[in-house]
């Protein structure tokens, strides 16, 4: 039967969490929301022109990465796509407190952000750090990283553009890396293996630290979409 509920349409890379939402982050969406806030809509965005470079990061949790980048960078527009509300609240709160004027979020999954609002050969990087691995093998078809997912980073790229990916599961880490490997239109930034060190901007998060203290790896990958060759 054909169903109407967004969440049912297609299979997707997150599920979506009950989590509490705290008063203050219920009060950021109130109050922020329409400064740094863009709502979806099947309709190509409008960015700022101000800025030298678009960033985007797919997924951003609590958007600490995406903080710490943007504040490091205000030459750049970064772009925060992630679907957990409590997330979003937490990092508006962040941006206004540090009054990062270069940061807009987007409340939505990143597939449809990607499908209908980002302009083709717009971006000038994208991030997508510590992705769900969806570790069990019936499950893989929810790993985000897949041949739809390359075909709209390939897209959204300018030329030359790179998407970042940082898994702490090897296995993910392999998966990805032979995807990419094995697509032409993209030229790897690392290693035979597709594995490259850890760009200065990547920031270590409190839950990186921890598993690196643990002896967990992690593993950064990086694909420049290949400029058409005339
Ligand atoms: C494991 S968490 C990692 C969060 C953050 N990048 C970090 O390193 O702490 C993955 C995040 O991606 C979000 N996510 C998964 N699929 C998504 C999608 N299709 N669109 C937007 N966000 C997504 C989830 O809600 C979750 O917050």
């Amino acid at each position: 039967m054909p169903t109407n509920d967004p969440d049912k349409r297609s299979i997707r890379s997150f599920v979506r969490r009950s989590g509490r939402i705290t008063p203050s982050q219920k009060s950021a969406l109130q109050n922020y929301w329409q400064i740094y806030g863009i709502d979806f809509a099947e309709k190509r965005v409008d960015l700022p022109r101000c800025f030298d470079a678009v960033k985007m990061e797919i997924g951003i949790g609590n958007g600490d990465a995406l903080l710490c980048m943007a504040a490091a960078d205000a030459r750049s527009l970064y772009l925060g796509i992630e679907v957990h509300e409590p997330g979003i609240g937490r990092c508006l709160n962040q941006v206004h407190r540090q009054g990062l004027d270069n940061v807009r979020l987007i409340r939505h999954d990143a597939i449809e952000v990607l499908q209908h609002m980002i302009p083709p050969a717009s971006l000038d990087r994208v991030f997508l750090f510590f992705p769900d691995p969806w570790h069990k093998k019936r499950h893989h078809k929810r790993r985000i990283v897949n041949s739809r997912f390359r075909d709209l980073i390939y897209n959204a790229l300018k030329p030359g553009a790179v998407i970042h990916i940082a898994t702490d599961w090897q296995d993910y880490a392999e998966w990805i890396a032979e995807q990419f490997l094995a697509d032409e239109r993209f030229d790897n930034q690392g290693n035979a293996e597709g594995y490259a060190a850890c760009p200065s901007y990547r920031p270590l998060t409190r839950f990186e630290q921890r598993g690196r203290r643990l002896g967990h790896g992690v593993w950064d990958l990086l694909f420049a979409k290949r400029r058409c060759s005339s």
